[in-house]
């Protein structure tokens, strides 16, 4: 199917099984009224763009009533929109046309903690110690002859303790900034509220959650120290993310929740679905989340965390496809996202990162399973590493001196001048600046330029609907040994129609031979022989049928 005739939305409640799915940052997408910052109505507008691209649904991060602390996951009232955002009348008219347009949208739910802000927050800190309304929080006495020690060594992911005392003398829970309090997931009415928020959503028409920090909610009981901290060893708690086991995170109970949701979402028409944005300490751990009774995926961080090398994609690609086998879930494959260095910087920066990026993208593609892109990949942008101190606004930037805020600037739509039409012409500057050389990366400069970004994403996401290899019933990943190292290639075959994927890296082009005709290229071709040269740092799709 091309671009011009997307994927009909179908009754088909696998949809998420092969998608592909869209990351908008809101804030930074695009921005309708003109006041610097993306909103809802920016994300409306520009649904025929995403429509143009190829892609099946759209994930928008939190577009809730928020102090916009940390970027809207700190959020205030989970039932309504920003007024930076806009109404919840917009969302209704986003999510009418998105749905007419053949796209599916997912929304962001923060259940691990509130904002300060939200009334829950106020009110505990309006209650005394020991009253139900500190019971919905995590706050306890601290140690120390005084309690003034936080009761116990946890570190915030954004740094420093994970602990805020409050004027009467406790302590609250917060993993993330402090005005971020996490809630007590051992209590009723907290399971109740977030049942009630899944519906509030699900009822308006949402076809997904993206859940964050799904492995955070449930804490070891009596809140065990963890042993080690930056205070005490001058390495952070965080670095085990991934890697090994906290006390406040991947704890057994937490699954209890998720079984209790996966009847709510069954329960709606359409194949309605939600992916964790989970941490676990391996690949094994992380597949409990998936499965026929949990959530329907989990994103692959392990494959946005490897490194250039052959080997290093090899690995975990044959595991996370044997896990999710095993639980009979899709792979969920990310590069970037908007916690991420974007994946070209990650690769390299410059033209050898874009190179990268632009061959990383085709082996992702060509991956089964659903694929989630971050807005702007699809236009090689890079992170902006310069951003001047005093603009950037993430939270974590004032704790630890790491920001990422150069994955969030906004997306250069046309024109020679920053914003790019980013908002109205004569609207504020956007809240991020984007760089004076994002002029040639916009969609408009892009746009019907045979080789750049946009057009192979263009290209690849027609294909990968279009492909019998590719599509739902498409088959495994058969690895060819013949290419040499450093060379990945497999080919996925349904029937007699075979789609190869080929990606060098290696430092010497390579010779291609047999496997067909090239559909998609990251970078130009030579033809030898009956063959095709296929350059360093590049890939491409094969086509036989
Ligand atoms: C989100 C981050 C956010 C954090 C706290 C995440 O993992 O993706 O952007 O800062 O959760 O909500
Ligand atoms: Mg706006």
């Amino acid at each position: 199917m091309t671009a011009s005739n997307p994927t009909p939305l179908t009754s088909d409640d696998d949809w998420w099984r092969t998608a592909v799915v869209y990351q908008v940052y809101v804030r930074s997408f695009a921005d309708s009224n003109g006041d610097g910052v993306g909103d809802l109505r920016g994300v409306r507008e520009r649904l025929p763009y995403l429509r143009d691209l190829g892609v099946d649904a759209l994930w928008l991060t939190p577009f809730y009533t928020s102090p916009m602390v940390d970027g809207g996951y700190d959020v205030a009232d989970y039932r309504d929109v920003d007024p930076m955002f806009g109404t919840l009348t917009d969302f209704d008219a986003m999510i009418t046309d998105a749905h007419a347009l053949g796209l599916r949208i997912i929304v962001d739910l923060v259940p691990n903690h509130t904002s300060s802000a939200h009334p829950w927050f106020t009110a505990a800190l309006a209650a005394a110690p020991g009253s139900p309304e500190r019971a919905r929080y995590l706050f306890a006495e601290g140690r120390g002859a005084h309690g003034e020690l936080p009761p116990n060594d946890w570190e915030s992911i954004f740094g420093g303790p994970a602990w805020t005392r409050v004027p009467d003398g406790q302590w609250y829970l917060h993993l993330f900034d402090p005005a971020q309090p996490d809630l007590n997931w051992r209590h009723p009415e907290v399971r109740a509220e977030f049942e009630d928020v899944l519906r509030f959503w699900l009822d308006r028409g949402v076809d997904g959650f993206r859940i964050d920090v799904a492995h955070g909610m449930i804490k070891a009981e009596g809140l065990p120290d963890v042993g080690f901290s930056s205070m005490t060893t001058g390495r952070r708690q965080s670095e085990l993310l991934g890697k090994g086991r906290l006390p406040y995170f991947d704890q057994d109970e937490v699954h209890e929740i998720y079984r209790a949701w996966r009847p709510i979402l069954d329960s709606y028409p359409g194949g309605r679905m939600a992916v964790a944005e989970a941490w676990a300490e391996t690949p094994q751990r992380l597949a409990r989340y998936i499965g026929p009774d949990e959530l329907h995926q989990a994103f692959s961080f392990d494959f946005l965390d490897a490194t250039w090398s052959a080997d290093s994609f090899r690995k975990v690609i044959d595991t996370a496809l044997v896990e999710a086998t095993i639980v009979g879930a899709p792979t969920t494959w990310v590069l970037s996202n908007h916690d991420k260095q974007r994946h070209v910087t990650r690769y390299g920066d410059g033209e050898v990162g874009l190179r990268r990026a632009r061959a990383a993208s085709l082996l992702m593609l060509a991956l089964p399973g659903c694929a989630y892109l971050y807005q702007g990949e699809e236009l090689g942008l890079p992170e902006v590493l310069d951003l001047p101190d005093e603009l950037r606004q993430d939270p974590s930037f004032l704790r630890t001196g790491e920001s990422r805020d150069g994955c969030r600037v906004p997306i250069p739509w046309s024109g020679e001048l920053a914003p790019y039409g980013f908002g109205p012409e004569g609207g504020e500057p956007s809240w991020l600046p984007a760089p004076a050389t994002w002029a040639a990366l916009s969609v408009a400069a892009q746009s019907g330029v045979p080789g750049s970004t946009l057009e192979l994403y263009r290209t690849a996401l027609g294909i990968r609907h279009s492909h019998p290899a590719l599509g739902p019933d498409a088959g495994e990943v058969n690895w060819l040994e013949t290419t040499g190292p450093g060379v990945l290639a497999f080919r996925r075959a349904v029937g007699e129609a075979e789609l190869t994927c080929v990606v060098n890296l290696s430092d010497a082009e390579v010779l291609i031979d047999g496997y067909g005709r090239p559909v998609a290229a990251s970078a130009d071709l030579t033809e030898q022989g009956v063959g095709h040269v296929l350059p360093v740092d590049a890939a491409a799709w094969f086509d036989r049928r």
